[in-house]
Order: structure tokens, then sequence, then C-alpha cells
């Protein structure tokens, strides 16, 4: 049977950036609902980082796919300085991890970490390997020398992570990635027009995989209030009939428009709310 990149990961992939956040975190029950109505609806993919919730997020999704596992493909990502408190106190690395970055450590790209950090991660996600494995927002300067994409390498080859990329919204950064052999995924959010960054437009089509996040810009991409430039506008309308068409609101609409425009592979949703979720996954995949 041919198989395709989406059955491995799927057009919708579910973020996980406030799942286990310090405050309104959901519970283990609540969150498995929420897996459940994902992989039911077509999703086979989950976004994580080490550092979301300070390794909590990872740590819940090690619990939630211990009879889950086989139904998900798992992206996780390096990068950020989180807290590591072993045992009870673990529950307070959140708060750790905000000390941390207000005294100025918010970012660790030191290449000799990186197999130590991916196996915390895979001993939180209680698995021997990641689908994909990400730095989280590099900056330019640290993908420079080659030295920190050799050291991913290594970890791919050793069967730790079956795919490599990087997270980042940052021309420079994305250039730099994009000649590395092995950068197998980008991840990377809309620009301020809606579309991609301008080393990600001329890449060529089907490699590397292109992930979208955060797609609602932070809001600005208009849902809801006027747009300012003539690019928005198109897809303001755009979201509008497609959300018509589809019998979906905007804010689901927005998701499939996103991926059509573009032409990326999947795109996140940052729900927590499984009403949504489903929504999105009939925008989205049917
Ligand atoms: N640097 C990076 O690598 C980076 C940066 C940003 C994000 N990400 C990844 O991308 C994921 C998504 O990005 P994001 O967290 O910015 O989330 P997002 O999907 O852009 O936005 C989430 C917000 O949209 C609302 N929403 C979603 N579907 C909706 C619907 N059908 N109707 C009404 N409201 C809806 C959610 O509210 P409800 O919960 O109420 O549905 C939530 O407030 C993250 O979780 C993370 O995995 C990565």
């Amino acid at each position: 049977m041919h198989r395709t990149i989406h059955d491995f990961f799927s057009k919708l992939g579910l973020g996980t950036g406030t799942l286990a956040s310090w405050r309104g975190g959901l519970s283990a029950a609540v969150a498995g609902r929420l897996l459940d109505v994902a992989s039911d609806s077509g999703i086979n993919l989950i976004d994580t980082a080490d550092s979301y919730a300070s390794g909590e997020c990872e740590r819940l999704l090690g619990l939630l796919l211990r009879d889950r596992r086989g139904r998900f493909s798992i992206i996780t990502k390096v990068g950020y300085v989180s807290a590591d408190v072993p045992g009870p106190l673990h529950l307070l690395n959140p708060l750790f991890k905000k000390l941390k970055h207000r005294l100025g450590a918010r970012q660790d790209f030191r290449p000799d970490s990186m197999a130590r950090r991916l196996q915390r991660s895979l001993q939180r996600l209680k698995s021997d390997h990641v689908d994909a494995f990400l730095l989280h927002d590099p900056p330019a300067h640290v993908l420079s020398d080659g030295s920190l994409f050799h050291e991913l390498s290594k970890l791919k080859a050793a069967g730790l992570a079956r795919r490599l990329g990087i997270s980042s919204g940052d021309d420079e950064a994305l250039q730099l990635a994009l000649a590395w052999p092995d950068c197998d995924m980008i991840q990377t959010p809309l620009v301020e027009d809606g579309g991609l960054a301008p080393s990600l437009r001329a890449a060529k089509a089907g490699r590397p995989l292109i992930i979208l996040n955060h797609v609602s810009l932070g809001g600005r991409l208009p849902i809801g209030c006027e747009p300012q430039s003539s690019a928005l506008k198109k897809w303001r309308e755009s979201i509008d009939t497609s959300a018509t068409e589809l019998g979906v609101s905007p804010q689901a609409a927005l998701l499939r428009v996103a991926l059509e425009t573009t032409g990326a592979d999947s795109v996140l949703t940052g729900t927590r709310d499984s009403g949504h979720l489903a929504e999105n996954c009939r925008a989205v995949l049917s």
C-alpha cells in the first residue's frame, strides 16, 4: 500500500504549548479525552517541547501515550532553558524555569548538551524515539559553524530521532537550516502578510516538510476586526468564504486557508477544547 507523509504527520497537528501550563493546565483525564478526539478525528501528529511547562507537558504526554503511542507521531523541540528538579518538587519546575529566564538564562544550544537533553525528553515521554527533534527558535549564529547540526545528525543516525529540523521564523536561521542535508522538517509561523518567510517560499516542494504554528499571528490575522493591509484583506475574504462553505467558524477555517495559501504540509492547532478540536479537524481534514 502506498503511504504518504500524512500517514505519519497529518495535515492538522495538535500543539501542546499550554496543555500542562503552570496555571490552568488540563487534568490527565481531560487531556486524554482531547487526544482521543484528535485521533478519532484523523490527527496523528502531536507537537511539544522540553520547555513546555518545563518538562511537565512531555511528562503528561508520557503518561497519556502509554496506551496511545502507536496512534501518534511526536515532535519535540530543544533550545529554551528549563528547570529539571527531580522528585516531588518537579511540579515547581515551571516556576524555576521562569526564574531562570528572569535571570537572563533563556536559551541554551550547546552542541554537547543535545544528546543528554533528548534522552531526558525520551524519558519523560516514555518512548525510545521521537518522530522529529527540532531546534526551538535558534538564533542564526548558533547554526553558522555546523557543529550543532553535526551533533543532531548523530542522534538521527542512532535512531533516537527519526527526523530533524528547526522551529523558526527567522529567515537567516531558516536559510542555514535549508542548507543542512539532514533538515527534514521546518516548523514556522506565518509572517506579517500571512505567508511564509522568504527562504521557505523558495524552498523545493516536498523537502523539508513545512509545519505551520501559531497561525493566528497572535490575533493579527484578523478575525473580528478590520484587516490593515491588502494581503490581510484577501486572507480575511478567503477565511470567510471557506467558513461559509465548510459550515465552520472563521477560527477553524483559518487553519485550512493557511495550509492552502502557503502550500505547507501541516498546520498545528493549540486548542484545549474538544469541541473546537473536532471543528478544526472538520475544517482541515474533511
Ligand atoms: N516557537 C515555536 O516552536 C512555537 C511557537 C508557537 C506555537 N508553537 C506550537 O504551535 C501550537 C499552536 O500554536 P498556538 O499555541 O499559538 O495556538 P493557536 O492554534 O494559534 O491558537 C490557539 C488559540 O486559538 C483558539 N482556538 C483554536 N481553535 C478554535 C476554534 N475552532 N474556535 C475558537 N477558538 C479556537 C484556542 O482557544 P480554545 O483552547 O478555547 O480552543 C486558543 O486560544 C502550540 O501549541 C505549539 O505546539 C510552536
